[in-house]
């Protein structure tokens, strides 16, 4: 059920002004579990029912594009006990979401390093994905094993590679050409970028497709950010005059 104020909310926004596309840095986790006292896996717990959260509210109210930041190249010096922890959350929750995200003519894509994840969260990963791949109500893009700058790095690789073949012109290489090589090829870029836990740093996140996203930072902690706060947010967003570098 909506709280009053979440329907308050709602219907202040201009479903002609929302933006197509949110990305978000869930951060707070272990902070979040910390505070109580509870193992940093128990944060990431209850992270996931976030992220449920806010990809029903993007649904619901028309958010095309949804991309999470749930594993991050350098996470993977993380202890092998919690890696293993999230990789299990991880293939809970694609089994778990499954007929959801079908129900819901969601589709599910990965960005990231997928053939670093291990074998069996891969094999969920594939699954889900072509189960998804013919949705168009809404894009979950669930970044893993992403690293900003090693998406750059393949781009320029698959680019460089195109080009030696003879099959592109380095004179025609443009910022399009750049986009359609990075993971992120035919999604929009993101009008809004959210990181939550208060921490000022974009991490290595989208570094290419965040030039003109409007960031919103909030102290809020990933398992606390709720319907509520993603709304506010929505609603700020609409005020915001988004210039593009224009007067
Ligand atoms: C950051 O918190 C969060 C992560 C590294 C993992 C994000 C994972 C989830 C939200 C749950 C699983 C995801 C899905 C898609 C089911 P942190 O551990 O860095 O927190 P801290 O900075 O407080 O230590």
């Amino acid at each position: 059920m909506n709280s009053n104020l979440s329907s308050e909310i709602r219907r202040q926004l201009n479903p002609e002004r929302l933006p197509a596309h949110v990305a978000i840095i869930m951060d707070g986790n272990g902070r979040w579990a910390k505070k109580r006292f509870l193992n940093r896996v128990k944060g990431h717990e209850k992270g996931a029912e976030t992220v449920r959260t806010v990809v029903r509210v993007c649904r619901e109210i028309g958010v095309k594009h949804l991309t999470l930041y749930a594993f991050s190249t350098e996470n993977w010096n993380r202890p092998k006990t919690e890696i293993s922890a999230l990789m299990t959350l991880l293939k809970r929750f694609l089994e778990s979401e499954r007929q959801d995200l079908m129900d819901k003519e969601i589709r599910l894509d990965v960005i990231g390093q997928l053939e670093r994840l291990p074998e069996d969260v891969r094999a969920s990963l594939v699954d889900v994905m072509n189960l998804t791949s013919r949705n168009k109500a809404m894009n979950v893009h669930l970044a893993l094993s992403y690293g900003g700058r090693a998406e750059l790095v393949r781009m320029t690789r698959l680019i460089a590679a195109k080009a030696k073949a003879g099959g592109l012109d380095p004179d025609s290489i443009d910022e399009s050409v750049v986009a359609d090589h990075l993971y992120t090829a035919g999604a929009p870029d993101p009008d809004i970028m959210i990181r939550t836990s208060g921490e000022m740093r974009i991490s290595n996140f989208l570094l290419w497709q965040l030039a003109y996203s409007e960031i919103f930072i909030t102290e809020t902690l990933w398992p606390d950010f709720g319907e509520e706060e993603f709304l506010s947010i929505l609603k700020e967003y609409q005020k915001r005059d988004r210039r593009f570098g224009k007067v």
